[in-house]
């Protein structure tokens, strides 16, 4: 069965490695995520933001493709799936459809509002024992169609919001969604070293899609446990497929069964998967 995220990442932050949190988008996505973790004995979150949600049925189907195809194909290690940057509502939501894992963004809402909000869906995930994420200061980026600048986090909002009960925390330290512009500065980890040394909880690095392998090393170290990676992925399978069109093996038999046509891809998406769960040092995890 699925677990919270909450003991999996626990364990990363006091070994110094971060567990991988992939977003799902569909079938494919989702059997590529489980068989390749299963592959390499390695704990994994499996996330939905509102918009793949919608994309993929609802909350309920979500909950219940992941439950299910986790169980019919033996998976044997640790499994979360979190709701990703969750509205209010969608939290609720998630939480009443059995994921294991919820996060409230309250980021754009004013500081005391984002504090009681995120409160509430505490009590009521935890109650389940559901593992919960908050976030103060924006991520930078495009994420679902929403497009922000971000901003460093301030750590004394970072403090009061670990204050709430939430497990973990994502914190603007640099990061954006999407590829990142080519003058882009880098991580801050003098932020990011001041707010760890705050909250002394694991922090969630968002936009984890691109970041060169030194400044993830880094970002563990000052105790960054989660990165999340969703565009890289996307881009793997766009690749990998557009690829395949282009040489005409959608044409070449029955090339255009959607089990050949989207199998570039979907090993596109599992080699991504081997790539971070490696640079994130949580590869065998599931044994440590
Ligand atoms: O919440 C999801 C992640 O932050 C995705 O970031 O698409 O830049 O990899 P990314
Ligand atoms: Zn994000």
């Amino acid at each position: 069965m699925l677990v919270n995220a909450k003991e999996m990442l626990d364990k990363a932050y006091e070994n110094g490695y971060a567990i991988a949190h992939f977003n799902t988008n569909n079938l494919e996505w989702t059997k590529a995520i489980l068989e390749a973790c299963e592959e390499k004995k390695t704990a994994v979150i499996i996330a939905s933001s509102e918009g793949a949600v919608k994309y993929m049925g609802g909350f309920n189907t979500v909950a219940a493709l992941v439950k299910t195809m986790h169980d019919d194909l033996g998976i044997t290690v640790p499994v979360a799936l979190h709701l990703d940057h969750g509205s209010y509502e969608g939290a609720k939501k998630a939480i009443d459809a059995g994921y294991t894992s919820v996060m409230f963004d309250g980021s754009s809402l004013p500081l005391e509002e984002n504090l009681e909000k995120t409160r509430e869906i505490v009590d009521l995930a935890h109650a389940k024992g559901i593992s919960v994420e908050g976030e103060v200061g924006g991520i930078g980026g495009e994420e679902d169609g929403v497009t922000s600048e971000g901003e460093l986090a301030d750590v004394e909002e970072c403090k009061q919001l670990a204050d709430t009960g939430i497990d973990f925390i994502a914190a603007g330290i640099g990061n954006i969604h999407g590829v990142y512009p080519d003058d882009w500065k880098g991580l801050n980890f003098d932020r990011l070293k001041e707010v760890s040394d705050a909250v002394n909880m694991p922090i969630v690095l968002h936009g984890g899609t691109g970041i060169p392998e030194e400044q993830i090393k880094k970002a563990v170290e000052l105790g960054v446990s989660k990165i999340n990676v969703n565009t890289e992925c996307q881009l793997a399978f766009a690749k990998a497929t557009r690829e395949y069109v282009e040489a005409g093996k959608d044409k070449e038999g029955k090339g255009f069964d959607p089990r050949k046509l989207l199998a570039p891809g979907t090993q596109a998406i599992k080699d991504v998967v081997f790539e971070k769960i490696d640079m994130f040092g949580s590869e065998g995890s599931a044994n440590k």
